[in-house]
């Protein structure tokens, strides 16, 4: 089985990617990680260095490589990752699309504290942060919203990864 968790920045795909991944018995990888540790340096540098669409180039290259050299994952993936080339069609082809969605206060209040590794908003100040995530999402919700599986976290229900679990299995059968 092959599971793309796609979603905003500061959704929890990488912490709830790791619950969900350990229920349901699945190897656990994540994109940017995985493009951190290939190309031996960081998001940041990435951007600083080549800027974004340098940086598109490779996590699509990632992505397809994931996808053909690994029978079954639960991938996170990176906020922008469906919203660039073909990947939606791949992942969409290749395997089960669960969208991890949360409203656009809780996404910023979120990111407020861990937007250092994060280049898109990095140096933003708090209007900025709020007119840009706003911004973003009303773009990116057409890709996020073609996922198999909608799924609605709720911050305070650490409990989220078995019910998203069940949903996987469910869609499976
Ligand atoms: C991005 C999200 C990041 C990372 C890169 C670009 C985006 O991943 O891939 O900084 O375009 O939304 P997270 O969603 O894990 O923060």
């Amino acid at each position: 089985m092959k599971v793309f968790l796609i979603g905003f920045m500061g959704v929890g795909k990488s912490t709830l990617g790791k619950l969900l991944a350990e229920n349901l018995k699945l190897p656990f990888i994540d994109l940017d990680e995985n493009i951190e540790s290939a190309e031996g340096v960081t998001l940041v540098e990435m951007f600083e260095d080549g800027g974004e669409r340098d940086f598109r180039k490779i996590e699509t290259e990632h992505l397809n490589q994931i996808i053909e050299n690994n029978e079954s994952f639960l991938l996170a993936c990176g906020g922008g990752t469906p919203c660039f080339d073909d990947n939606l069609y791949e992942m969409q082809e290749a395997g089960i699309v669960v969208w991890l969605d949360m409203p656009v206060v809780s996404l910023v209040h979120r990111l407020k504290e861990f937007k250092a590794k994060r280049p898109l908003i990095a140096k933003l100040d708090r209007e900025g942060m709020i007119d840009y995530v706003s911004g973003l999402f009303s773009k990116r919700r057409r890709y996020y919203s073609k996922a198999h599986i909608h799924f609605q976290v709720d911050e305070k229900n650490s409990d989220d990864f078995l019910l998203l679990s069940k949903e996987i299995e469910a869609y499976r059968k």
